[in-house]
């Protein structure tokens, strides 16, 4: 799978998030015993930070990001984007039992071509979305299209640990046989889960990340590594 690119990688990835839609905060919450919930939090925060408009969550999946942007201060509305419809319809049913915050609103569409004008949003958020996309580029220079002069994007997304080391194996290990087993167990879909962990592999490491920002306009570039160096947020600014 590694090798599809354009169309035919979006359309492996629509129907992948598709199908395991059902099981798929269980299985984050399992595969990170919860933590994924911390760093979405976080992500949130630090995108929203002094913040006085509208914000964004790109491939928002069942929503995370998107409800917890909602509760920051300043923060008046928020959207969340995806092209999995069955991923959007459990985030809306679950936006009609959220407590407190914002309106939030979900949307199908593409990061790649984000329905928006351009400089609307006060700040931009995704999360473990950018492997998924057929051109990393193209959704940086999305984002920052969309973004309002002065706004902050964040991006919570995986980072492929160095290769040597007693941990690394661990991890290595625990993506490539625990967590397929996880799949196959919780949502019936081994495959699914092989081809998230390969994904990761692939993935460009934190530096070049915060490098490919750069090169897509942000400046005041930024990461911090959680989850044990396996995860990194980054964040930018449109100047
Ligand atoms: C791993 S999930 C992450 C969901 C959510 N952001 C989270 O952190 O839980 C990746 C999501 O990206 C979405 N996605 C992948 N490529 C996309 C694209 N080109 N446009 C819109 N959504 C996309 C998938 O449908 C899926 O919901």
């Amino acid at each position: 799978m590694t090798q599809l690119t354009g169309e035919a990688k979006a359309q492996y990835v629509r129907r992948l998030f598709s199908r395991i839609a059902g099981r798929y905060d269980l299985l984050n919450s399992v595969m990170t015993g919860r933590m994924h919930y911390r760093w979405k939090s976080r992500t949130a925060r630090l995108a929203a930070q002094g913040v006085a408009g509208d914000a964004l969550d790109v491939a928002t999946g069942t929503g995370d990001i998107a409800f917890r942007l909602a509760r920051q201060p300043g923060v008046r509305r928020v959207v969340g984007v995806d092209f999995a419809p069955p991923m959007l319809s459990i985030a809306f049913r679950r936006g009609k039992t959220q407590p407190r915050g914002a309106p939030v609103a979900f949307l199908l569409g593409d990061a790649l071509a984000l329905p928006f004008p351009d400089a609307v949003f006060a700040c931009v958020t995704t999360g473990f979305s950018l492997r998924n996309v057929a051109s990393r580029e193209r959704m940086l220079q999305e984002i920052h299209r969309v973004l309002a002069p002065g706004g902050r994007a964040c991006l919570l997304e995986t980072t492929p640990v160095a290769p040597c080391g007693v941990l690394p194996r661990l991890f290595r290990f625990y993506f490539h046989r625990v967590v397929p087993l996880f799949g196959l167990l919780l949502a019936g879909d081994r495959e699914a889960y092989t081809y998230l962990p390969r994904s990761v592999e692939g993935f460009p490491p934190a530096e070049e990340l915060a490098a490919m920002m750069q090169r897509a306009g942000f400046t005041k570039v930024s990461y911090t590594l959680v989850g044990m160096g396996t995860v990194g947020i980054h964040q930018g600014v449109k100047v």
